[in-house]
């Protein structure tokens, strides 16, 4: 078994190699003067069962690129297996065409993952489900559940907790906390009025007195969080925090969600911290480090992935 860290999040694929007690193999990614990105795998990898850890966060295409030069590499290398890890696959967003003419970017980068080398793909949370079925290899999509419960229950005297979806898309996933926390279901009936914009409408469930908890997959620049806290807050929460497994925070991103009510914000390492959310007093960062290096060992040693879950 080998890994091999591409360049978006080093703490993270430093984080699971200590985790599986392995150094990462040792390879150079260079970019030439034109951006062009260059990868040499400086040890052997000839029969090896190879991991490539990346996630195609922000810059999303160099990240992207790095990765499938990085597997391009390995294929040629003659490495026995390749898996793709993928703690935030980006591009997940776009699994459907949104309008005439309009791409399905998730199926295009699934093609582009496969045709570059990869055997098999572990990722996380994957936005929809249903882009494991883009893959004909096997996909491996893991659950920042259990993390985050954890976590809840550390923080939380669950007597008046109310996990949120923010918007109709996400109750399974929030039924599925509040089923494993004992805890009451809420949902916002949200309306995005134009691309880009979110807007909620109303609070189905009763939250007065509650401390409610928003659950999602994917926080990017805040809207639909701070959106739902208002709404929280104006139906009476008692107070209102966020779990979401992948912190893409792009643009004010930071500056919103600290400057609203909510108590934090919490997040997994899926996507490297950046300056901001690191001395920001609202945000907080879990590692997912432990459970992707334990999928890893699973998936090397043949073993079940699923039952991580049970
Ligand atoms: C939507 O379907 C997703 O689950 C997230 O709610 C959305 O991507 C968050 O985006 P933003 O933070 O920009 O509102």
């Amino acid at each position: 078994m080998k890994i091999i860290a591409a360049n978006s999040n080093p703490p993270l694929a430093e984080a699971i190699a200590a985790y599986l007690n392995l150094p990462l193999t040792a390879a150079t990614i260079r970019r030439f003067s034109d951006m062009e990105c260059f990868v040499e795998i400086q040890e052997n990898v000839r029969g090896e069962d190879v991991f490539v850890i990346q996630s195609t966060s922000y810059p999303a295409n160099d990240n992207l690129m790095e990765l499938l030069v990085a597997m391009d590499a390995l294929k040629r290398g003659s490495a026995r297996r390749i898996t793709a890890v993928l703690p935030y696959f980006g591009y997940a967003r776009q699994d459907r065409k949104s309008g005439p003419r309009t791409p399905i970017s998730a199926k295009l980068v699934a093609n582009l993952i496969t045709v570059a080398g990869a055997d098999r793909v572990l990722t996380l949370d994957l936005h929809a489900g249903q882009i494991q079925g883009f893959f004909d290899i096997p996909v491996d999509n893991l659950l920042a559940e259990p993390v985050f419960v954890r976590n809840i229950r550390d923080s939380y005297d669950n007597g008046s907790l109310t996990m949120v979806s923010p918007d109709v898309g996400g109750v399974f996933r929030a039924r599925a906390f509040a089923k494993r926390l004992d805890a009451d279901l809420a949902i916002i009936d949200k309306r995005r009025e134009r691309a880009g914009v979110s807007e909620v409408m109303h609070v189905i469930g009763d939250v007065k007195g509650q401390d409610c908890i928003l659950v999602d997959d994917i926080v990017d620049s805040g809207g639909t969080l701070c959106n739902a806290a208002v709404a929280l807050m104006e139906n009476g929460a008692k107070s209102v925090a966020a779990y979401a497994t992948h912190g893409v925070l792009s643009g004010g991103a930071v500056s919103r969600i600290s400057s609203s009510s909510f108590t934090k914000l919490v997040t997994t390492d899926s996507i490297m911290q950046t300056e901001a959310m690191r001395v920001s007093s609202t945000l907080e960062q879990l590692t997912i480090a432990p459970l992707i290096g334990e999928a890893m060992l699973r998936i090397s040693e043949e073993k079940s992935v699923s039952s991580l879950f049970d």
